[in-house]
């Protein structure tokens, strides 16, 4: 009998996928915290889905190319490429170090991604939906974003503030325009396709409004993959870092493509919807390949009200934050914090008050105490028990299974901070549940042994619950917990 992979003999299961991304980073500069907040999402997201049984395939990577690389490179003295090779190295390492259980790291300087880039082109070409013009208008090289006149703010980039170039250049474009009918038709069918709701629906009033077609190539910068047709041109690094989502698999005909395509969520920040709210599934459209099911766009970490990011300056290390604070509790307070989707401002101080009253006060001293107990007063032994339970026991009981629909609910609605507060009301309720059964009482009486046992029984229960629940949040600390 031929079986296809994933399917078990016995109990005939075929499991179900769930393929995950995040985008790919450019390399022009170290990782801050922007970066690590949307790859601890993915990889939270990750690890629940695997935990529920799915087969997950999480794919992160950095983006190479373009003017921005080119730019940087060149400011240092050294080939795009390397500049390259010694950054990418800092974001790996930061995953290592952030427990990132990805999958897959994708280079889009690597052979496997830039060959299928430029066959994509060339369909997209040969269909008639790239054609030579010429662009006249702005570019912001931060952002690698064209704009128009009319787009600018006050001259300057209306997505990051920053000055603007003028070009004039021959280059391809693709038509975005021809799109139009069918993303509306897309979006009005599938509601869910943008997240969170605002943002889908401020994207779908914009491609109501009208779309244009875009630029593609640039004929001015040398750092890129070649249009195959016209060796002059590189595709623009856009076009170039979308694709990153489909070669990671790999051809058509690959396991991989077949296995997990449609991706199933790219997590994304909220500037940079548009490219993957409507360039990516139009162009996936005029190639005849299925779009991803969902694009989720969170909010801006911002510092003292300034979005963090490594070109205005103002980027935090992870690495030092994890060094002074620890991998869990950071992993813990980004997710925490905000809710998904929402903007919010980094401080020490709130990191601080999280760390203590959380992850201190509620789980941690909820562990010392039932730890200290099953010490003194059964040699560390935890205890057996059978028989009914008490009314509080059987309402922790009941207490989990609510906690379980709940965070499942969460978790699929990418409320983290939702998750983790159902988490935390249910360790909370632990901790009530010590108060009120007063074990240190229970211990005085040899005739109250059994009820004790029943107490440091479910505590322990209660415990390995937690433990499950705050692993795709907290995987050192549930580790430790077994
Ligand atoms: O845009 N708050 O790469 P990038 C929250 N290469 N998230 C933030 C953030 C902040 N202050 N700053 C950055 C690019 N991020 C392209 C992507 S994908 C095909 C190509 C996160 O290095 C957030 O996820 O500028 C944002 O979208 C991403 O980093 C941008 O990283
Ligand atoms: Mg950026």
């Amino acid at each position: 009998m031929d079986l296809k992979p994933g399917l078990v003999v016995g109990n005939i299961v075929d499991k179900k996928t769930f393929y995950i991304t995040t985008p790919i980073y450019y390399v022009n500069d170290i990782p801050h915290i922007g970066h690590s907040y949307t790859t601890i999402a993915a990889d939270a997201l990750a690890r629940y889905k695997r935990m529920r049984d799915y087969d997950v395939f999480f794919l992160t990577g950095t983006d190479e190319h373009g003017q921005k690389i080119e730019k940087a490179a060149q400011l240092n003295n050294e080939n795009p490429i390397e500049l390259a090779d010694r950054m990418v190295e800092r974001f790996k390492n930061l995953w290592q170090v952030l427990d990132i259980s990805n999958d897959d790291f994708i280079r889009t300087t690597e052979s496997r991604h830039v060959k299928q880039v430029q066959d994509a082109f060339v369909k997209m070409y040969e269909k008639g939906d790239i054609y030579l013009g010429e662009y006249e208008g702005w570019y912001c090289t931060p952002c690698e974003s064209f704009w128009t006149s009319a787009q600018l703010s006050l001259d300057n980039c209306p997505e990051c503030g920053r000055s603007v170039e003028k070009i004039k250049e021959k280059n391809y474009f693709f038509r975005l325009s021809k799109y139009q009918d069918l993303l509306i038709e897309y979006f009005e069918k599938y509601p869910d396709f943008v997240k969170p709701e605002s943002r889908r629906n401020e994207l779908h009033r914009r491609i109501v409004d009208g779309i244009d077609d875009i630029s593609v190539s640039r004929a001015a910068v040398e750092w890129g993959v070649h249009v195959p047709m016209d060796n002059k041109h590189t595709i623009y690094v856009w076009v170039d870092a979308l694709f990153n989502y489909i070669t990671a698999l790999g051809l058509e005909d690959s396991e991989k493509r077949k296995k997990y395509w449609p991706a199933n969520i790219h997590i994304i920040g909220k500037e940079i919807l548009w490219f993957h709210g409507v360039i990516w599934p139009a162009m996936l459209m005029s190639l005849g390949i299925e779009t991803p099911y969902q694009i989720f766009a969170h909010g801006w970490w911002t510092l003292e009200g300034k979005k963090i990011s490594k070109s205005l300056g103002n980027a935090i290390d992870p690495v030092e934050i994890t060094e002074a604070y620890g991998v869990d509790t950071y992993r813990y307070f980004l997710l925490r914090e905000v809710p998904f989707g929402l903007d919010g401002n980094f401080s020490y101080e709130a990191m601080v008050n999280r760390i203590n009253c959380d992850l201190g006060n509620d789980l941690g001293n909820l562990l010392h105490r039932t730890l200290t107990m099953i010490e003194k007063y059964c040699e560390g032994i935890v205890p057996e028990h059978e028989g009914s339970l008490s009314a509080e026991g059987n309402e922790l009981i009941e207490r989990s299974k609510k906690l379980n629909n709940e965070v499942d609910y969460a978790m699929g609605n990418l409320q983290f901070s939702k998750a983790l507060e159902s988490i935390w009301d249910y360790i909370g309720l632990v901790n009530k549940y010590v108060e009120i059964s007063k074990p240190w009482i229970l211990a005085k009486e040899s005739s109250t042994r059994n009820k004790l046992s029943e107490v440091l029984y479910n505590l322990v229960e209660s415990i390995r619950i937690i433990s499950l629940f705050i692993l795709p949040f907290l995987p050192n600390v549930a580790a430790e917990m077994h």
